[in-house]
């Protein structure tokens, strides 16, 4: 069994600074109410990306990074490396309480911890009433982030996602980025539908890796169907936001796609001045994972 990687404390921080730059990002282009008091822009101050490399650095050069090097080889490669699912052996709240190392120390900004963020979306789906498999989900969606401990490097952990192996929409955030892809080249991916048939089905389309694969990998045998679609694609903002890629999709995913779009809501969500109590509300999610986990599980 793989030991947590010794990823240094400024890699982290590092890693936790983009991961809370990239949900801010989010926040602010799909749902700018969310934080309008946080960080006052314009709903469309990010489509310009030449004026967002300034304004934005860091999250524009991860964007570059993750668009360049997220190929069908890079993400065939990784899918063959996690599989096994023989990295780890963890508890989903013990992996809850690894991810609150990524705290972003040089960050007044930050708002959340990691099981902050979790907790908070949690709490807004039990509040609405959603069934209990639904909260759990929202509980543990982003916990495949312990990537970051496996090594991993940010472009390959966070960020929205989208197929590979067919051409890019270019609603995907940051389109330009894909310039330097090397997949670019190979006209045979460079097709609406590529290496894909129509309508196949997007379980059969491979997705630029990251925590949303990975965590899908590691669940899949616990959850229902439509809590493991809603961590597959969460990041998928192409599909579930902009509506592209439905020449890929069946009707599975017409369906499955509808729970995501519910999700969504609840991860954007965020709030710094209701930051949850985490002691108190651990009896509560202990207990609900329990329902559908046993006390370890591979990773
Ligand atoms: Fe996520
Ligand atoms: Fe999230």
């Amino acid at each position: 069994m793989t030991k947590l990687a010794a990823v240094s404390t400024e890699n982290l921080a590092a890693a936790a600074k983009t991961s809370e730059e990239w949900d801010s990002f989010l926040r602010q282009k799909y749902d700018p109410a969310s934080v309008a008091e946080e960080v006052p822009k314009p709903k469309d101050a990010f489509r310009d990306y030449e004026s967002a490399l300034t304004e934005q650095p860091k999250v524009s050069q991860f964007y570059a990074e993750n668009h360049e090097k997220q190929t069908l080889s890079f993400v065939l490669s990784q899918k063959a490396k996690y599989a096994s699912l023989d990295k780890l052996t963890m508890g989903i709240w013990e992996a809850m309480e690894k991810l609150n190392a990524l705290v972003d120390d040089s960050d007044p900004d930050t708002s959340l911890t990691q099981i902050e963020h979790c907790l908070q979306a949690a709490e807004a789906a039990r509040r609405d009433g959603q069934p209990r498999w639904m909260v759990l989900t929202c509980l543990i969606h982003d916990l495949g982030k312990v990537l970051f401990f496996l090594g991993e490097p940010q472009w390959a952990v966070v960020g929205d996602t989208f197929p590979v192996g067919c051409r890019w929409s270019d609603k995907i955030v940051y389109p330009d980025f894909f310039a330097r892809n090397l997949d670019r080249e190979k006209e045979r991916l460079q097709t609406p539908l590529g290496i894909y048939e129509e309508h196949c089905g997007l379980d059969r389309v491979h997705m630029s890796y990251g925590h949303d694969e990975y965590l899908a990998t590691v669940v899949k045998g616990y959850l229902p169907e439509e809590a493991v679609y809603i961590i597959r694609y969460h990041s998928f903002y192409s599909a579930h936001r902009e509506g592209e890629y439905r020449h890929l999709m069946d009707e599975r995913d017409e369906r499955l796609m509808e729970w995501v779009r519910k999700f969504n809501p609840y991860d954007l969500y965020s709030k710094s001045d209701d930051a949850p109590k985490i002691e108190d509300l651990k009896p509560y999610y202990q207990e609900l994972i329990a329902e559908y986990f046993p006390e370890k599980i591979k990773w």
